[in-house]
């Protein structure tokens, strides 16, 4: 038995404690709903066995039902509910101290609602409460609860370790030649899950003349990958930057669409010569100011700002299989820009475009990175739309930061460590991608050094910090 399914199997024991309501606060509806809650399944919380059959419990209208219990590894809390007699009716759920979720029953029918969450090994208590009602609102009001369960996290669940990978350097530096360079080669394959092509898929890159598609290194970095059983992140298939001369300065001024049957073509195209070899792609990248107005770029300066949704529904149509991502600096950052984010992603989710995931940069420097809740709050709030969150092209700058080079280089393993226990805890995060794999060869220069390998390709603390959060080689 692994230990993770011993824990499992002991926390399982834990869930049997009943339902705490503070007896000022409960209400008779309430009260005889969870009263008679039992477990009746291993990973069981509260259930109300009556229901939906018959009564449900209801959450009182003053105060919250709250449970304390020792778990570990929980990568979601699945509430049974339907609304009460109220389209008003939401509740909060919050998890000892961090920051409460906000849900909204569906339907008037019993349906699952499932809130993803952080719950790290221990004990947590558990609170429910509804969510503020109108003066005289009726008891009914609250939403009807049948059963709140924990979903244990898989026992063999991981988050890949990605790295983005050149196949050409600009500056004929030997190491960023990876499927030639072997240490690179060497230092890639035994380190990392997952390759990112850092420019190939760029459209400056695959059709540099119109309708003339040029995969070479594209295809050279996506054998080299495949051939050793990695992982590929596509990126990025609609981006403002790093666009060829005919798209940004067309002899005949682009019309919505002749510039939308440009994207449609490129994307369809690119997507289907890397068909059942690439299943994730950043779709759009950066769309975003961090005051959250739109960038200007020529696909939103053209089309207008559905220029997103047209990219998402394009890029479904060519691969129906393929995981879709928008992808963005900063967005693992609370503000105008995540919030943005946030709305762009809900709207499109409502309306049935597959969005699939969202990707936080996390490009960031020892002067002001990210800590762990900061990221972990994020990669939630975007679950909660029931995407996935991946970081997506992760590295700390060191240059401007005091200290000796060995403080410097413990602090950024601590900033590693952040980001890395961040995804590790919350299960909708699966993959963490640097962007770079050695300080030789980085966007960012040498002097910053960035990256979790050194110019000797050695391993720095900021590698040692990601593997031990991320839990490889346990
Ligand atoms: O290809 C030319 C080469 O022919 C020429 O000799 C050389 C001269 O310096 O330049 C080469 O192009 C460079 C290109 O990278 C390929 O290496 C460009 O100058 C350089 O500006 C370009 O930078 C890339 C940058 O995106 C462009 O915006 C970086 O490598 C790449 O790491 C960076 O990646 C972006 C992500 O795509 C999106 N998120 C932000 C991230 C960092 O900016």
């Amino acid at each position: 038995m692994t230990p993770r399914r011993a824990a499992a199997l002991s926390w399982a024991a834990a869930c049997g404690l009943a339902l705490s309501i503070p007896a000022a606060q409960a209400d008779p509806v309430a009260a005889r709903g969870f009263a008679a809650a039992t477990m009746s399944g291993p990973h069981r919380l509260v259930s109300d066995t009556s229901a939906p059959s018959g009564q449900p419990a209801q959450l009182p209208t003053r105060g919250e039902l709250s449970k304390r219990v020792d778990l570990l590894d929980t990568k979601a809390v699945v509430i049974t509910l339907r609304r009460g007699c109220s389209h008003r009716a939401r509740l909060w759920l919050r998890m000892d101290r961090s920051r409460p979720l906000l849900i909204t029953p569906g339907s008037d029918s019993w349906h699952t609602f499932q809130a993803p969450t952080s719950i790290a090994a221990g004990w947590h208590t558990i609170r429910l409460r509804p969510a503020r009602l109108r003066r005289r609102a009726p008891l009914c009001a609250t939403p009807e609860i049948d059963r709140v369960d924990l979903l244990p996290r898989d026992p063999g669940a991981h988050v890949l370790l990605g790295a983005a990978v050149r196949s050409q350097d600009p500056a004929a530096n030997p190491l960023a030649q990876v499927t030639a360079n072997p240490q690179y080669r060497t230092t890639f394959l035994a380190s990392f899950d997952s390759l990112t092509p850092e420019n190939e898929l760029k459209m400056l890159y695959v059709e540099p003349r119109r309708e003339d598609y040029t995969f070479g290194d594209a295809d050279s970095l996506a054998s080299f990958a495949l051939s050793n059983n990695k992982a590929i992140r596509g990126h990025a298939l609609v981006i403002g930057s790093q666009l060829p001369d005919w798209v940004t300065h067309p002899a005949i001024p682009w019309t919505r669409n002749t510039l939308l049957s440009v994207m449609q073509d490129y994307i369809a195209t690119v997507m289907r010569h890397y068909a059942g070899q690439i299943h994730t792609w950043d779709v759009v990248n950066e769309a975003f100011n961090d005051d959250g107005s739109y960038r200007h770029n020529v696909w939103y300066d053209v089309i207008g700002p559905d220029y997103v949704e047209q990219a998402f529904r394009i890029a479904h149509a060519a691969d129906p299989t393929a995981t879709l991502f928008y992808n963005d600096i900063a967005a693992e950052r609370s503000g105008l820009k995540q919030s943005a984010i946030y709305a762009m992603a809900a709207d499109l989710r409502n309306r049935g475009v597959a969005l699939n995931g969202i990707g936080l940069q996390n490009h960031t420097d020892l002067g002001g990175y990210p800590d762990r809740a900061t990221i972990e709050d994020s990669i939630i709030r975007f679950a909660q739309l029931g995407l996935d969150v991946e970081i997506t092209e992760m590295d700390v700058g060191t240059a401007s930061a005091a200290g000796t080079p060995s403080e410097r280089a413990a602090a950024q393993a601590t900033a590693y460590a952040a980001a890395a226990t961040a995804c590790w805890d919350v299960a909708a995060c699966r993959r963490l991608t640097v962007w770079g794999i050695t300080d030789a060869v980085t966007w960012l220069g040498t002097e910053e050094a960035p990256l979790p390998f050194d110019v000797s390709l050695h391993p720095k603390p900021a590698y040692l910090a990601l593997t031990h959060a991320l839990h490889r080689g346990l």
